[in-house]
């Protein structure tokens, strides 16, 4: 093909691939000792090309053991862990109970195919019990938070006749063949050309308070949300009929604040309006508290915090306590209304996973746990608070509980992302030790997800940690 004929998307595609010799010169060139690196190239050399590790660091660090709050590569280097395997450790790496646990259930049964067991029935009573949904409950299980997806967006497609789901703009809800068409993360797309399964979707912005319309770098304010309704009683949408309104839609599928986009949180009256609309289109409404469930904004489920009650809830990551774990939690006459066998995983349900998960959420339910969390929360927030007094790259500071984002921008006025002075961060906090990720519209967000009992020294070594880093970021790239 001439180069002036080529398609965006071949050159999308050609521009995501890394070729191994460029993903061995990046070792080469990385931060870890011979050990570590050796690892990392045989690591490369037999893993195809679009696993996630290559994407999300510049060059991740083998990791080979790991205790509390920390992680300790082949080398034995000690990393603070703010990543806590994307929210799945929340209770901190190599949990003595959480082994505990397992080694007794070990003894006791280990799986039992899609069966019920004695762990699997106390853990869908215990999840009934504390889903914040008034009225009577059901629990299906599966083994990833994409599982958890595809069940809820299934059951209601069932439950309502209806095929389409509506999403937000950013949201991320998986990436197997049925959830990527509701992930619609800007910097996922090129990805997914043009391999794009679940068309009957439809999206909504999600507003927030940082950036907004009409700004040279814009975000969404409630006001947007606002015009999509009206779009929605305008007729004017694929959702809709010019007789009968609205008639198509199966639910309003949402991430409470979006968590791999950045670490956002929106306006509480964001889910509060997303209620009121699916109310009155007569759509259900399904939360994804993946990430942001179970303690990690202060309350149990993030949705608590906008005071609605969802008819779904999708739960997985921290619920396994680091075995892959997942559920939704329904309203029993959405979950009743399909027959036996309308859904079976081999692995679901495991009896080691739901053991722990049993024990998660005791501790994650306690209000006594909660209100730590909060407090670590606060700490962080007040000593980010006083970064930003020092450092004029920090441009906003996202958090409830412990759940924190941070942008980064070149100028606070204009709010112009950082989107490099975000990378060179990430990589210079991974150097010295602390062990995060980025994300955001612009990939100028650093996502800190650290264990929720973790210690407030190890926050503060953080804290002290990002005080260089952002001072020397903000020197190479002239900012402040
Ligand atoms: C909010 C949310 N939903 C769904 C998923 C998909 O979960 P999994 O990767 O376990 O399939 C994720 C994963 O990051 C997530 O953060």
């Amino acid at each position: 093909m001439k180069k002036g004929t080529i398609s965006n998307q071949i050159r999308q595609k050609e521009s995501l691939n890394l070729s191994v010799d460029a993903q061995m010169e990046r070792i080469a060139h990385a931060p870890f000792g011979e050990k570590t690196k050796r690892w990392a190239k045989r690591w490369i050399q037999h893993e195809s090309g679009g696993g996630v590790g290559m994407g999300l660091f510049t060059i991740a660090p083998v990791i080979e053991s790991a205790r509390g709050s920390y992680l300790y590569d082949a080398d034995g280097k000690e990393y603070l862990d703010f990543l806590s395997g994307f929210s799945v450790s929340a209770l901190g790496n190599n949990n003595q109970e959480i082994n505990r646990i397992l080694k007794k259930q070990m003894d006791t049964l280990t799986h039992y195919f899609d069966l019920p067991h004695i762990e699997r029935v106390k853990l869908a009573e215990k999840l009934c019990k504390l889903s914040g949904i008034r009225g009577k409950t059901k629990v299906m299980f599966g083994v990833t938070g994409s599982d958890a997806i595809e069940l809820a967006i299934r059951a209601a497609r069932y439950h309502t006749g209806n095929p389409y789901i509506l999403t937000a703009y950013g949201d991320y809800h998986g990436v197997t063949y049925g959830t990527m068409g509701l992930t619609s993360k800007g910097n996922m797309q090129p990805y997914f050309y043009p391999i794009r399964p679940n068309t009957d979707v439809g999206y909504f912005p999600c507003p927030h308070p940082y950036r907004k319309p009409g700004e040279p770098f814009p975000g969404f304010d409630m006001n947007s949300l606002r015009l999509f309704e009206q779009m929605l009683d305008g007729k004017e949408t694929p959702f809709t009929d010019g007789v009968y309104g609205v008639n198509n839609v199966a639910a309003i599928l949402v991430e409470p604040f979006q968590s791999s986009a950045g670490y956002y949180v929106p306006f509480r009256e964001y889910l509060k309006d997303l209620r009121r609309i699916a109310d009155k289109f007569g759509m259900l409404l399904i939360v994804d508290e993946i990430q942001t469930g179970l303690g990690r904004s202060g309350k149990l489920w993030a949705f608590e915090h906008s005071e609605i009650e969802p008819d779904m809830i999708c739960t997985s990551k921290a619920l396994g306590g680091g075995l892959p774990l997942s559920a939704v939690i329904g309203r029993a006459e959405i979950l009743e209304d399909w027959g036996p066998a309308a859904y079976v995983s081999t692995q679901a349900g495991n009896a080691l996973a739901c053991a722990v998960g049993n024990y998660i959420l005791e501790v994650v339910s306690s209000e006594s746990f909660l209100q730590k969390v909060n407090e670590r929360g606060c700490h962080i927030v007040q000593g980010l608070k006083d970064l930003k007094k020092a450092h004029k790259i920090i441009g906003y500071i996202d958090n409830t509980g412990i759940y924190t984002g941070i942008e980064l921008v070149k100028d606070r006025k204009t709010k112009e992302p950082a989107s490099d002075a975000a990378a060179f961060v990430r990589d210079k906090c991974v150097q010295e030790g602390l062990l995060f990720e980025k994300g955001g519209y612009y990939h100028n967000r650093l996502q800190l997800i650290p264990p929720l009992n973790i210690e407030v020294k190890d926050l503060d070594r953080a804290l002290g940690i990002f005080d260089r880093v952002f001072g020397g970021a903000e020197k190479k790239f002239g900012i402040g």
